[in-house]
């Protein structure tokens, strides 16, 4: 132990800044709006690490495909390092029982859902930097030293347990959260209120964490900025932190619970698994390779259901052992199927993998971020996904490319040089899409900043349209047997023009199918990035990509 200790507390060092608070503005104005994050500055996002006693569903899926748009346009903007990672939360008696009931080895069963995870986020074009798993060395070395430093600042104690433990929620609940359910069969069954999961009472010998010396500190850390957003979950976290904090308990005698990590100098116990899950952030960090200081993190995306895991525990954890806390949480809501949060208990799951067979990987990420709204709940259906992204992706975005890249209009397949003049020489409809392209970049910039990625798109989406509709008042087919070339160019150019900006913009949402819009284009790769995403005048005429201009297939589908 000592030997860990020591190799890690150059890399501890990096991280330690004690005056978060001195970083930000003071309390928000209510809106919470996110801290903008500048150029060349490191943007370290995560997911929370995904149980692996069930198979990926969309809802996992979506808190990933959230984090992933917003690692993708913090790159976009010039961020740098981007450390964005995810993975797997591998211990605990939910896996323990998990993989007894599969009959498996528990590392067995964990190595074969893990890579089920990695998949289906490889799938979905999660562009994560770290895949982590805390069934991994590197995590149960960091995790043995953090709760040495826990210990040795007097924040852990021995103690007896007694209370409610939820294993499906791998929690600790109070008598009062919990409800007494008469089951059809007459026997009674005491359930979490908040998840409707079985409890049982457990009395043990096991370690305290002095959760509620922390509260003052805690409650300076959420008032310091908009440290937890949307602001209805905010406001919950204070109410909780208006209450009195009791102790937690952060382990299991290795009896019950063997699966884990056990506490450092006493092997009879084994770690919390919520304390040992949620230092995967900082072991992350410690393994990120990057010679700037990227604690602490800018932003976990979380489910709600997690949220007083990550807005108490977390810090509180943090703040005990001299560490900055997350500078922001983003909590977003549930995807529900039939009206229910989808859950295997429920059984009303919805895999990506049936998702993309149909829609393809683009057409999901699409539907979930342009339906996705993260302060509410959404109801999934596989109509209104096949709607929307085939009259979007196929319809919208692609007949504009069809139409300014077809051998039709085009013969000579070139994306023409664009300039002021053009617009003017189209007359009002080409000042009025001017002033819509001049405008779009800036909002969605806003609003890929404030988490508002349906409104980003619908902003997209409405140049989308002003150009279509620009097309076909400007009716190229009848200049070019007019012979007005001067006016038939000019209105290619600006349609492609645009076409280039609403690629250059869609990266972060879709990024695969806005590569396929770009290469078409014959964008260069290097000039994509978000000082792109905007009108852009040229001298030279650049060829078009070799590939056909069908975008994204249209989707039959009853
Ligand atoms: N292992 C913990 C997280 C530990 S992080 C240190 C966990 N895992 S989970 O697999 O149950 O959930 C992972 C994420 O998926 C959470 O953010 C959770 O909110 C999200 N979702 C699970 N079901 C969901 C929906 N039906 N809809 C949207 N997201 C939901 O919690």
């Amino acid at each position: 132990m000592r030997f860990l200790r020591t190799r890690f507390s150059f890399s501890y060092n990096l991280f330690i800044h004690s005056k978060f608070n001195e970083k930000r503005t003071k309390v928000n104005d209510g809106s919470l709006r996110q801290f903008s994050t500048t150029k060349n500055e490191p943007y370290f996002i995560t997911t929370p690490i995904f149980y692996v006693n069930a198979e990926p569903h969309i809802g996992h899926v979506y808190t990933a495909v959230l984090a992933d748009s917003s690692a993708r346009f913090h790159r976009l903007i010039g961020c740098s390092p981007v450390v964005f990672s995810t993975g797997t939360d591998e211990h605990g008696l939910k896996i323990q029982q998990a993989s007894l009931q599969a009959n498996k080895d528990p590392s067995q069963f964990c190595d074969q859902v893990s890579v089920l995870f990695k998949n289906a986020l490889d799938e979905c074009e999660i562009g994560y930097t770290d895949y982590i798993r805390t069934t991994e060395n590197r995590h149960k070395e960091n995790v043995h030293s953090f709760w040495n430093i826990l210990s040795d600042k007097g924040y852990i104690y021995k103690g007896k347990y007694e209370g409610w433990y939820c294993t499906a929620d791998e929690t600790f609940v109070t008598e009062d959260q919990t409800t007494l359910l008469k089951l059809p069969d007459g026997r009674e069954q005491r359930v979490s209120t908040e998840s409707n999961r079985p409890v049982e009472w457990f009395s043990e010998e096991n370690y305290l964490f002095k959760l509620s010396k922390l509260r003052g500190e805690l409650l300076k850390w959420l008032i310091s900025g908009p440290v937890v957003r949307p602001v209805r979950h905010y406001n919950l976290v204070k109410s909780w932190l208006e209450q009195d904090l009791v102790d937690l308990s952060v382990s299991r005698p290795r009896a019950r619970l063997s699966w884990g990590i056990p506490v450092p100098e006493d092997p009879s116990q084994t770690i919390y698994v919520w304390l040992d899950a949620l230092l995967n952030y900082m072991t992350v960090a410690k393994h990120s390779h990057s010679d700037k200081n990227i604690w602490p993190p800018s932003v976990h995306v979380i489910g709600k259901d997690i949220l007083k895991f990550h807005s108490i525990y977390w810090p509180a954890f943090l703040l005990a052992a001299g560490f900055d806390p997350p500078k922001c949480l983003l909590v977003h809501g549930h995807w529900l199927a039939d009206d229910q949060k989808m859950s295997k208990t429920t059984g009303n799951v919805v895999s990506p993998q049936s998702c993309i067979d149909i829609a393809t990987a683009t057409g999901l990420r699409y539907f979930l971020l342009h339906e996705g709204v993260p302060a509410s709940d959404g109801n999934f259906s596989m109509t209104k996904l096949v709607r929307i992204a085939n009259s979007n992706l196929a319809d919208g975005i692609g007949n504009l490319v069809n139409r300014c890249c077809g051998k039709n209009l085009n013969p000579s397949q070139i994306r023409l040089a664009v300039s002021p003049s053009d617009f003017e020489a189209c007359g009002s409809p080409g000042l009025e899409l001017l002033d819509l392209l001049q405008r779009t970049p800036d909002i969605v910039y806003e609003e890929y900043l404030q988490w508002n990625f349906y409104k980003g798109i619908d902003q997209i989406m409405a140049l989308v349209r002003g150009a279509n509709g620009f097309f076909q008042t400007m009716e190229p087919w009848k200049l070019k047997k007019e012979g007005k070339i001067d006016k038939l160019n000019a209105s290619l150019a600006i349609t492609m023009e645009t076409a280039r900006v609403v690629g250059t913009l869609l990266q972060p949402i879709v990024p695969s199918y806005s590569e396929r819009l770009l290469d078409k284009l014959g964008v260069p790769r290097e000039n994509r990035d978000w000082n792109f995403a905007r009108l852009r005048s040229s001298t030279a005429d650049t060829s078009l990509g070799a590939q056909g201009t069908v975008l994204f297939p249209k989707i039959k589908f009853d």
